[in-house]
């Protein structure tokens, strides 16, 4: 275990209302109580409904709050049902989660998740780019060539690398209470690292999370991987409970 503070992100997906608001304050409480915690890296990205209800009520910053999804257009335009990069700057979102698999299955292309970035970027929201395999993928082998093509369709040289989180979620892991074994992610994430500076020239490793079916038990034993920088937590970030306990335990 290493003492080096970590991302504990949540992703609520289609989750909350008003009424969730608790979750969020009993969060803050907890965060705010223990000084050992980086305050700037507990994020909880929300439906966009609640961005700006909850950014509102929340008095202090000390939870910042992302955002799940956007369109790939800036500002304004006619694509009914969609938000913009900037719309969601505006009301509060300092995060947004991109390229997730959840999203991909429904048809968004590594270029797609690439203009999605640009307008991120654009509107200086700091990005979670969500990259991993399906089991298929990884019964044949394909790994880290899909892992290695999808960051290199959707970054560019000139992006500011410094906005940009990964977050290694194996589709097969999402929601099923499966996590890789512990010796595999370790040599995902450093893959992930090494490729990134090899594939943009740099000497700076990108900050690696991990996410799929992260929850109290096994946090644990993935708190053993130096490498990883933080967690993408789904599920378990819809109860304040499962959450804080999940942070208990990784600094246990
Ligand atoms: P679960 O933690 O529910 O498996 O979801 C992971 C996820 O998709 C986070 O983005």
């Amino acid at each position: 275990m290493t003492n080096k503070l970590k991302y504990f992100i949540g992703n609520w997906k289609m989750f909350g209302d008003f009424g969730s608001f608790k979750i969020i304050q009993e969060v803050n409480r907890y965060i705010y109580k223990n000084k050992r915690l980086d305050k700037k890296k507990i994020v909880l990205c929300v439906p966009n409904t609640l961005i700006h209800f909850f950014k509102k009520k929340l008095k202090s910053n000390i939870i910042s709050l992302g955002a799940q999804n956007c369109h790939f257009h800036e500002g304004y335009g006619a694509f009914t049902g969609s938000v913009s990069a900037t719309m969601l700057k505006r009301i509060g979102a300092e995060y947004i989660i991109l390229g997730h698999s959840e999203n991909r299955l429904e048809g968004e292309t590594n270029q797609i998740v690439k203009k999605k970035i640009i307008s991120a970027l654009n509107q200086k929201l700091k990005v979670i780019f969500c990259i991993g395999e399906t089991f298929k993928e990884k019964k044949s082998r394909k790994k880290f060539s899909v892992l290695r093509k999808q960051i290199k369709s959707s970054l560019e040289k000139k992006f500011n690398k410094n906005q940009i989180i990964f977050a290694y979620e194996p589709v097969w892991s999402i929601g099923t209470n499966k996590i890789p074994k512990i010796n595999e992610l370790e040599n995902i994430i450093k893959f992930i690292k090494k490729d990134f500076r090899i594939l943009f020239k740099t000497g700076n490793s990108p900050k690696v999370l991990y996410g799929g079916s992260v929850n109290h038990k096994n946090i644990k034993s993935l708190s053993s991987i130096t490498e990883i920088d933080g967690f993408l937590i789904g599920g378990a970030s819809q109860s304040a409970k499962k959450f804080i306990d999940i942070i208990e335990n990784y600094y246990k």
